[in-house]
């Protein structure tokens, strides 16, 4: 599957650009559990999907940076030198932003050109953008001659994302697509970024469904919420002042503190601190296969993104319903940032055929719109795979 993508993105750029470009690959994520708690120095547990974004590149003997997307059908051409980029809230801010922020880090870059083709859905909370940002912060290392650890390589794209783009996300997406490994999933603690590889159970496949409704995290509601932790942070400091982070306060901390924050404050912290606590024992449960456990605390974290962090949606919450009641699922949540996007649901292999149509069925009576199903493998990080 790969080397036929790979094989026809270099043929486009070389019929674009009539010359030999590297070709590099960088995966989407489906987070099995621990949702809005990395930007809050806590844990999570995401894992690589066999759908990437590829970008073929050559250097040019300038400083332009030449960047197609086929998925776009358009082209766009920067100079590296222009005095103080500005985002312009368009496709190719992230493949810039990570040239700007490159730049920043006495990366000193040639010109390129790329030319990009994503597999991943848009706006569906599968982390295509921090796939597009690392596949191209790959490209332009290499074609410069140049390399970075997978570590520097997704903090860098964070702050391409961050400092750039203006989306202030937390760690996992770059990470995961930088450091995943095939038929896993991988347990990140987020201050330390310390993680080990958690093996998926052979005989379940993560099935992704998703609303086709899309999320606009960049335009607010995130931002936002990552602000009022922060505010929970500080009111919590009046009190213990040993707390760095939600990820240092416990659940009976939050209750004896509840009159002193904002209801809506009070409610985010309960969600980050349980989730935190979800992650934790999830890990522990599929080490142990113990896939029940896993769907429980699944379970618990999709009603508490629902009811204490507002992120989900009546579609996402129907999706989680039909799912529950179907024969053969473990566990359902939603996953990514929310506000639609798509779930995640652990099923059992052999129950994976009739989960699927049932989902398409009765989801669309419901909500009047076909749900595009993925039955996915966990698969390997980001890398070069320019064919031969
Ligand atoms: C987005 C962000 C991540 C993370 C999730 C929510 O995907 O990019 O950093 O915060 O939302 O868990």
């Amino acid at each position: 599957m790969t080397s036929e993508i790979t094989s026809s993105i270099a043929r486009l750029f070389r019929e674009r650009f009539n010359s030999k470009p590297r070709v590099f690959r960088a995966p989407g994520r489906v987070n099995l559990i621990g949702e809005h708690t990395d930007y809050n120095d806590g844990f999570v547990m995401p894992a690589a999907i066999d759908f990437a974004t590829f970008v073929a590149a050559a250097a040019r003997n300038d400083r332009m940076l030449v960047i197609r997307s086929e998925n776009y059908n358009d082209e766009r051409v920067f100079d590296l030198d222009e005095t103080d980029p500005k985002p312009m809230r368009h496709w190719s801010d992230y493949v810039r932003g990570v040239a700007v922020v490159l730049e920043r880090a006495d990366h000193r870059l040639r010109g390129a050109n790329l030319l990009i083709k994503g597999e991943i859905p848009l706006g569906a909370g599968l982390s295509s953008s921090a796939a597009i940002e690392v596949a191209t912060a790959l490209a332009l290392l290499n074609v410069n001659r140049d390399s970075l650890p997978p570590l520097e390589l997704a903090l860098l794209c964070q702050r391409a994302e961050n400092d750039f783009v203006g989306m202030r996300c937390g760690i996992m997406d770059q990470f995961i697509s930088c450091h995943a490994q095939a038929g896993h999933a991988l347990m990140l603690d987020c201050r330390s970024l310390a993680f080990r590889a958690v093996p998926l159970p052979p005989n379940v496949r993560l099935v992704i469904c998703n609303t086709m409704v899309k999320h606009e995290l960049a335009s607010g509601e995130y931002n936002r919420r990552r602000a009022e932790c922060e505010m929970g942070v500080k009111l919590i400091r009046r009190s213990i002042p040993a707390i760095h982070a939600l990820r240092d306060v416990t659940m009976e901390q939050i209750r004896s503190l509840n009159s002193r924050l904002p209801a809506s404050v009070a409610r985010r912290c309960r969600h980050v601190v349980s989730e935190n606590a979800r992650v934790v024992e999830a890990a522990k449960a599929l080490e142990e296969s113990n896939l029940s456990r896993l769907g429980r605390l699944m379970t618990a974290s999709h009603a508490s993104l629902r009811d204490d962090y507002k992120v989900s949606c009546v579609e996402l919450d129907s999706l989680v319903e039909i799912a529950s009641a179907h024969q053969g699922v473990f566990g359902a949540r939603m996953t990514g940032g929310g506000f639609g996007g798509c779930t995640i649901n652990i099923v059992a292999e052999d129950h994976v055929e009739g989960f699927v149509g049932a989902v398409r069925q009765e989801y669309e009576i419901k909500h009047f719109m076909k749900p595009d199903v993925y039955v996915c493998t966990a698969s390997d990080g980001a890398g070069e795979v320019t064919p031969a």
